[in-house]
């Protein structure tokens, strides 16, 4: 099976009180292995509700969810939780790091984390520090780093588990164009490499090396 992400009539609202408010609207969407998606809406259309939602970081109200064989509409947050772990490689707008830590820190967390030797991590995020361009910086904390490098070390502890997918929230948001245009290139290389990568933005530009674009407005997707 070549598909990725199956959600077919997923619905989803937010309560508060006696109000609710109705954000994802009937979203059907499948995505298959090495593609290079761009969902792009205006703010408050719903892209961050959508990425939490692909990201099994939240929950949907009705609808099928289904990540490779896992039906994610059926699964207890423990099952989510490994999804999230396990499956996807997460990279935000304010790209998360953990400040008191260097470069090389950030990037073999999610190995020490799954019991890795320091060694052996260190080993493997050369790989990966060397794919995102970013050699010379390793051993200097976030603070001490543009924000196109801190975007590259966020990157490199994303792809560092393999995971089988890579989802963006608005990745350049932070960036000047010519260093989003960057980031941008190293997502099309990673695709090139064989990476499923869904990112999300409000600017068109973010599009512009993607293989498929889907639109969306107030809630609802257009391909
Ligand atoms: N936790 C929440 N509780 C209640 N309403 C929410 C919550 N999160 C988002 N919303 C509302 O849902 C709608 C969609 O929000 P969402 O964050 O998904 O938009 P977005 O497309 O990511 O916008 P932006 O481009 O500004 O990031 C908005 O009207 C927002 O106010
Ligand atoms: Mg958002």
């Amino acid at each position: 099976m070549n598909e990725i992400i199956r959600m077919e009539k997923v619905n989803k609202s937010y309560y508060m009180g006696e109000e609710s408010l109705h954000v994802l609207k009937d979203i059907s969407l499948t995505v298959e292995k090495g593609d290079y998606l761009a969902i792009l809406g205006p703010s408050g259309s719903g892209k961050t509700t959508l990425m939490n939602v692909l990201g099994c970081m939240d929950t949907l109200d009705s609808g099928t969810y289904q990540f490779e064989d896992m039906e994610v509409d059926k699964c207890t947050n423990k099952e989510l939780s490994w999804i999230r772990n396990q499956k996807i490689g997460f990279i935000f707008q304010k790209y998360n790091l953990i400040p008191q830590y260097t470069a090389i820190q950030n990037i073999i967390m999610p190995l020490l984390v799954r019991g890795m030797s320091r060694e052996e991590a260190v080993e493997k995020a050369n790989e990966y520090i060397e794919l995102v361009g970013l050699s010379d910086r390793i051993f200097h904390k976030p603070n001490e780093l543009s924000g196109g490098q801190q975007q590259r070390v966020a990157i490199a502890r994303a792809l560092i588990t393999e995971p089988a997918l890579l989802l963006a929230d608005e990745p350049t948001g932070s960036l000047d164009s010519a260093t989003g245009k960057d980031i941008l290139t190293l997502f099309k290389k990673l695709n090139d490499n064989g990476n499923t990568i869904i990112v999300i933005s409000h600017n068109n530009q973010v599009a512009k090396q993607s293989k498929r674009i889907i639109s969306i407005l107030d809630g609802r997707l257009m391909e």
